[in-house]
């Protein structure tokens, strides 16, 4: 899960044009042997683009691809050491789970004893040693989902390429599925690049994350400080939930910002290295879970605070989201609150006149 080891895939400078659109637009990055690699992004943005380049079933407009130290340009898919698992993950429905997963073998001239042995083992890694004589409709969606790829490892490529692997499988199973995919890419040690629109997917799995947008990649970096430090507030909004409370730079003293934002009594305070110059538009960008409700107002004079009502309550079982007016002037401010007590027994309810506050800490700045 190192992400300083050498890099199995450097992509430099790579853009797709489709006429005189650019799906993929001058993408550089490289992701390092034995990574977890996730691309996230909204729909359209791209990731399955760059996946099929690096697959081979795309060539790239423009710049240069690296698998494994040696050029792509030129190479066919099938002659690069890397093996994809589609979307709908297809599975052959006329033959049994081992004569699936053994087909790749089988068009590669591998002898049969081996093919059997192969695809054996690769269906014991993902758990289905005792499945092989099945036929696929006489499995459930999280199992046709394994064979899928079982049938990709079996080949042992370099770099095994996922296109939105658990889409198609419900909430449960694909949480499930989350785990399973990081224990067996840890077992067979092989660089799993992962595409994504789902951001707890991307979180859970992903030793780093690559956020695109448009084409380009705004944020690359390993999934706490994507959540912690975004760059951008698309990144902040497309990590997670968050609130985001536009102003002006009033003051930077010792790495704290005052930020001045119409709606709110006092500036916003927020510790920071990288700060923005005075006199600048920025946002405060905060999440939900790190704003605490109380009766009255904080103790400590340098922590944020501001007096609200509470509004509305959404109850999401573990947590619930408690939406808090403290201007006309700004949309209500979400803060997020474990239900650690029963629902009849939680400390505020519609209407409270309560306090919002957070620490300097809490949050970032954010000029873009
Ligand atoms: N063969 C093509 N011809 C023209 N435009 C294309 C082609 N393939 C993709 N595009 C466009 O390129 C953009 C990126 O597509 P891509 O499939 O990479 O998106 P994506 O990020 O995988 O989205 P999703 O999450 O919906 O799968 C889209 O606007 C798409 O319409
Ligand atoms: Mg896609």
């Amino acid at each position: 899960m190192s992400t300083e080891t050498t890099p199995i895939v450097e992509i430099n400078g790579v853009s797709k044009r489709f006429g005189s659109f650019a799906a993929v637009d001058n993408v550089t990055l490289s992701i390092g042997q034995g990574e977890f690699f996730a691309l996230l992004g909204p729909s359209g943005c791209g990731k399955t683009t760059l996946l099929r380049m690096l697959a081979g079933l795309e060539l790239p407009t423009e710049g240069r691809l690296i698998i494994d130290g040696q050029d792509m340009s030129g190479v066919p898919a099938n002659q690069r050491p890397v093996n994809m698992v589609f979307q709908s993950y297809a599975v052959f429905p006329h033959m049994s789970v081992l004569d699936n997963v053994g087909y790749g073998l089988k068009v590669s001239g591998v002898q049969r004893p081996e093919i059997r042995e192969r695809a054996q083992e690769a269906l014991a890694l993902v758990k289905l040693g005792d499945f092989g004589q099945r036929m696929p409709d006489q499995l459930s969606g999280g199992q046709r989902q394994r064979v899928a790829l079982a049938r990709a490892l079996v080949k042992r490529p370099k770099v095994l390429l996922l296109d939105e692997p658990l889409s198609a499988l419900d909430a449960k199973l694909r949480e499930q599925m989350r785990l399973e995919l990081v224990n067996l890419q840890e077992t067979v040690g092989i660089t799993f690049v992962i595409v994504t629109h789902d951001q707890d997917e991307a979180l859970s799995m992903a030793s780093r994350i690559a956020v695109m947008e448009a084409g380009q990649v705004r944020q690359l970096a390993p999934p706490a400080e994507l959540y912690e430090f975004p760059k951008t507030r698309f990144v902040a909004d497309f990590i997670g939930s968050v609130n985001m409370f536009e102003g002006r730079v009033e003051a930077v003293e010792k790495d704290v910002i005052r930020l001045a934002c119409p709606g709110l009594e006092r500036p916003i305070e927020v510790e920071q290295t990288d700060t923005p110059p005075v006199g600048a538009t920025a946002w405060a960008a905060l999440r939900p879970e790190k704003i605490e409700i109380s009766k009255e107002p904080p103790s400590d004079p340098t922590e944020n605070a501001t007096p609200g009502r509470i509004e509305e309550i959404t109850y999401l079982g573990e947590v619930s989201i408690y939406h808090v007016r403290v201007s006309e002037a700004l949309p209500l401010v979400k803060v997020a609150m474990a239900n650690v007590d029963r629902v009849t027994r939680r400390p505020f309810t519609w209407e409270d006149e309560v306090y919002l506050s957070w620490t300097r800490q809490c949050g970032v700045v954010l000029d873009r």
